[in-house]
């Protein structure tokens, strides 16, 4: 029985607090899996920003990615390490280049989920004219009616950009008015309108990681480090499975394996509002509570996939097309796409391996989640984002919730 090392690399932007945690508490469980005849032991790094010979081979064997969405160097590092070498990499870098916001509206729409009515407008400014652009637009942009389209959409409505990011130019519409001032300020953003569902009861941000999910209440008025509510039972059985599964299918089909989808919850309706989150907040001031949860979910999926050297997965969309069908409730519709999801994730596998494999996560996390290394990590970001008067006082609080997670919940995480 040979030992072999599995190397998990971290590609980090500015990620602080969460991978001293995942990292320390993997050293911890000091893993050595019974693996196919070997002994597989783990080794976790930080992926550097340097040049590279594409014919170079990686070690890594996972690679779990925070920096694809907005620096391309890595991300073109990323997909040369998965053609050469079969690393296995969440999120995958092909799946969140490609997939905007208006991708994942088409798809969700043509599987039948409730989405708000959505327009595309073209921009009302471009950067440089270049003869190309000219030509273009001369011959084939026409006048359009933005009022008309504004009444098509219904007000209120949103307008924010087709791709997302953030919050970034997010604005809420009432009136043909304000929709042609709005328009006028969006600049070279090309930008969705979209039905606003106001007057919602619950808003509901959904965290996957594999076949994992979490649901947490959100908060949109609170302040940022308070919108990741900690309220429990805001959603009955039917319901929280029923988010848990939108949000695995929209994961399984476009290949994210970590992603967070917003549901809004509207008279008896959970639309998805944003559901292309393929770097959600991992950040221990945003999520403090649900901090452990997002350890431990991801330490338990990528063991899981360097252990099984885990492959790439093709996405294979004609067969959720095909497995839905018109007339299906969007419950029916989801029991219908649910074995494929599962096939995907190989969930039973999973499920069996972090049983036999990972029984004393819950407790050897909860240790560390305890100790003053763990303090400091938290205090780290607290540092990066607060007033320095504040620091203290924030680095308690989030401290403090994630030992309310440990004494309520640290021993039944899946
Ligand atoms: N159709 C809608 N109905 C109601 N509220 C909406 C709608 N669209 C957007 N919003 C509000 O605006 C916020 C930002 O919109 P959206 O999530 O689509 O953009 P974003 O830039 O992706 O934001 P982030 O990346 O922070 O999630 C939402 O969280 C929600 O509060
Ligand atoms: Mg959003």
């Amino acid at each position: 029985m040979a030992e072999v090392t599995r190397k998990i690399g971290l590609s980090l932007g500015a990620d602080i607090c969460w991978p001293v945690a995942y990292t320390e508490i993997l050293n911890k469980l000091d893993l050595a899996i019974p693996w196919g005849g070997d002994t597989v032991r783990f080794e976790v790094d930080r992926l550097r920003i340097d040049p590279f010979d594409l014919e170079e081979h990686v070690p890594h064997h996972v690679v779990i990615d925070r920096l694809t969405h907005w620096y391309n160097p890595r991300r073109e590092w990323i997909k040369k390490a998965i053609l050469l070498d079969d690393v296995y990499v969440f999120n995958n870098p092909w799946s969140v280049q490609s997939m905007e916001k208006l991708t994942t509206y088409c798809a969700m729409i043509r599987l039948g989920f409730p989405i708000p009515r959505t327009w595309l407008i073209p921009p009302k400014e471009y950067d440089a004219w270049e003869p190309d652009l000219r030509h273009t637009l001369q011959h084939y942009a026409r006048y359009f009616d933005l009022e008309q389209i504004g009444e098509k959409v219904g007000y209120p409505l949103f307008m924010k950009p087709y791709d997302g990011g953030g919050w970034r130019a997010v604005s809420r519409i009432d009136n043909a008015d304000e929709l042609k001032k709005a328009y006028e300020e969006s600049g070279t953003s090309v930008m969705h309108l979209q039905e606003a569902i106001h007057g919602f009861d619950r808003f509901v941000r959904c965290i996957g990681l594999g076949p994992q999910t979490r649901l947490v209440l959100y908060d949109l008025d609170a302040p940022l480090h308070d919108r990741y509510t900690m309220t429990q039972n805001f959603v009955d059985d039917d319901e929280s499975r029923l988010i848990r599964d939108m949000t695995l299918v929209i994961n399984a089909f476009f290949a994210w394996d970590f992603n967070s989808c917003e549901v809004i919850h509207k008279d008896g309706v959970w639309y998805p509002i944003d559901f292309a989150n393929p770097c959600p907040d991992s950040q221990v001031t945003s999520l403090h509570y649900h901090f452990p949860w997002m350890i431990l979910a991801n330490i338990r999926w990528s063991v899981f996939a360097a252990t099984t050297l885990r492959k790439q997965l093709p996405m294979k969309w004609p067969r959720y097309f095909q497995a839905v069908e018109e007339g299906m409730t969007m419950r029916e519709r989801l029991d219908a796409m649910m074995p494929i999801v599962h096939r995907r994730f190989a969930t039973e596998r999973f499920e069996e391996f972090c049983a036999t494999h990972l029984s004393h996560l819950d407790e050897v996390a909860n240790e560390w989640f305890g100790t003053a290394d763990c303090r400091d990590a938290v205090r780290q970001k607290v540092a990066a984002l607060f007033p320095a008067h504040e620091v203290e006082q924030y680095t308690e609080t989030f401290f403090e919730r994630i030992q309310n997670w440990c004494a309520r919940e640290g021993a039944f995480t899946t």
